[in-house]
């Protein structure tokens, strides 16, 4: 006669943690697969008290470890069973098991990882915030409905690119809170405790329909791309309709302007073309930045210059850090706090200024819960050259200041030393004006030589400002 089965149940959702534990119990106790009933969601009795609390660490190969960490994501009720199977054949002599590809219970628990990734995936792209202003200040709310328990899993995300707002993100699968400080993660919610729009909506549609690229469309990629159930909570679907019908007549004139073109054209012009024949505006050019991809490690969102057309004086950096990738405009991170007080002592109102940057994204390395600046190559300051120089040509300001190195090298075509060439300079046939980067009086230990180096940059924005004025 066979015992009876044991029950383990553990909390709702995912529950790795539990899954973790009762399996290192179960595999000390030697208890088969078939001896086991997984339960999910609470309530049922989990097996009584035993001298091996916990059990022993279970040593397993890094690959049964991952997978189980994406699998046990899975909505699929046999998630439990069928990892705790793996687990068993795996300590039992089957050390290889995961490398078998073709075994159908490998076969179907990697299918669930993937699935579980591609929610993920699906989740950092179509979560839409909406504004709702609290009696506390501005909060951003979303609704979402992933299709496995990831709301746990994609909070460092979240975390990581919108770490300066107060925001929640509800789904029924589990919540998340952060308050710009503390990360909450709540139970499941219910739709309607997500507003339905806001003031922003109406911009992000126009944005979306400026950006839309009716040469790159094809629906059924954007079908697998963007499944239609998430539609339903994306404000912009309502417009891919009309957008893929209208899509056809804009290639065509798309094209005829193409043929008009001149025959000598950089690459990154030709790419210009495509989108809009020859920018007659700054709003032109920056639908054409906003829909462009960037090269490999930058951030996906580009951020643009900003200022009035025509300001006398425009100041250009090297390219948007953490701070400004979160809100979507240059220099309003450390660099741009010191910016924005020598600008003040100079005599300089920044809002008549026009500020941009050298590079449009943010390039950085992953370390942790960080995004670690670095440093453009001068292949990748090229690649954005020929939008900075139609920016400024839109722009029109009587002077251009350089800040730092690679301002100086996007504006001149060529590396030219600071210490050297700093003050008045003709930066690619433009009136120009070479000074330090704020950030670089910002990495200066010594606090005399911090206010040395600080006074020399106002008293270079006060020259800038009169070579502005005279011209
Ligand atoms: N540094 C820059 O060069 N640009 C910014 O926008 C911010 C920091």
């Amino acid at each position: 006669m066979s015992a009876a089965p044991i029950h383990v149940a553990l909390e709702p959702g995912a529950d790795l943690d539990g899954f973790r534990r009762a399996a290192r119990r179960l595999i000390g106790e030697q208890r088969p697969p078939e001896a086991v009933v997984w339960s999910s969601g609470g309530g049922c009795d989990l097996f009584g008290p035993s001298p091996n609390a916990d059990g022993a660490p279970l040593m397993l190969p890094k690959a049964v470890a991952d997978l189980i960490g994406l699998a046990a994501l899975h909505s699929d009720p046999e998630r439990y069973a069928r990892l705790y199977a793996l687990i068993w054949r795996t300590i039992r002599g089957e050390r290889h098991l995961i490398e078998i590809a073709s075994d159908p219970l490998v076969h179907r628990l990697q299918a669930m990882a993937k699935s579980v990734r591609r929610d993920i995936h699906k989740m950092h792209a179509f979560v839409r915030f909406r504004q709702v202003h609290a009696a506390a200040g501005e909060r951003y709310i979303a609704w979402f409905e992933p299709e496995h328990f990831i709301v746990a899993a994609v909070a460092d995300f979240f975390v990581t690119r919108f770490r300066g707002m107060s925001w929640a993100i509800l789904t029924p699968k589990g919540s998340l809170a952060w308050d710009r400080r503390a990360l909450t993660i709540g139970p499941p919610a219910q739709r309607g405790a997500a507003p339905d729009r806001d003031d922003f909506e109406a911009h992000w549609l126009d944005y979306y329909e400026s950006t839309f690229n009716p040469a790159r469309v094809n629906p059924t990629m954007m079908k697998s791309e963007m499944p239609v159930k998430y539609w339903r909570n994306l404000p912009e679907a309502a417009l891919i309709p009309r957008l893929i019908q209208e899509a056809a007549p804009r290639v065509e004139a798309m094209i005829a302007n193409e043929a008009r073109m001149s025959e000598k054209r950089t690459p990154q012009k030709a790419v210009a073309a495509m989108a809009d024949q020859a920018p007659a505006s700054l709003e032109a050019l920056n639908r054409i930045i906003m829909a462009s991809e960037p090269p490999a490690p930058f951030a996906p969102r580009a951020v643009l210059g900003e200022g009035p057309v025509g300001a006398r004086l425009a100041f250009v950096g090297e390219q948007p850090g953490d701070q400004e990738d979160i809100e979507g405009r240059p220099f309003v991170g450390p660099a741009g706090q010191v910016l924005n007080r020598a600008l003040a002592e100079a005599g300089i109102a920044r809002n008549q200024t026009y500020v941009t940057n050298a590079v449009k994204n943010f390039k950085f390395k992953p370390a942790g819960k960080r995004r670690l600046h670095q440093t453009p190559t001068a292949g990748e300051v090229k690649h954005y050259r020929w939008w900075l120089d139609r920016e400024l040509e839109l722009v029109h300001p009587r002077l251009v200041v350089a800040l730092g190195a690679t301002a100086t090298l996007a504006l001149a075509g060529k590396p030219l030393p600071i210490t050297r060439n700093r003050g008045p300079a003709d930066l690619g046939g433009r009136a120009g004006f070479i000074t330090v980067h704020p950030s670089y009086l910002l990495r200066l230990p010594d606090e005399a030589e911090k206010r040395a180096a600080y006074e020399a940059f106002v008293s270079d924005l006060k020259r800038a400002r009169a070579l502005a004025e005279a011209a």
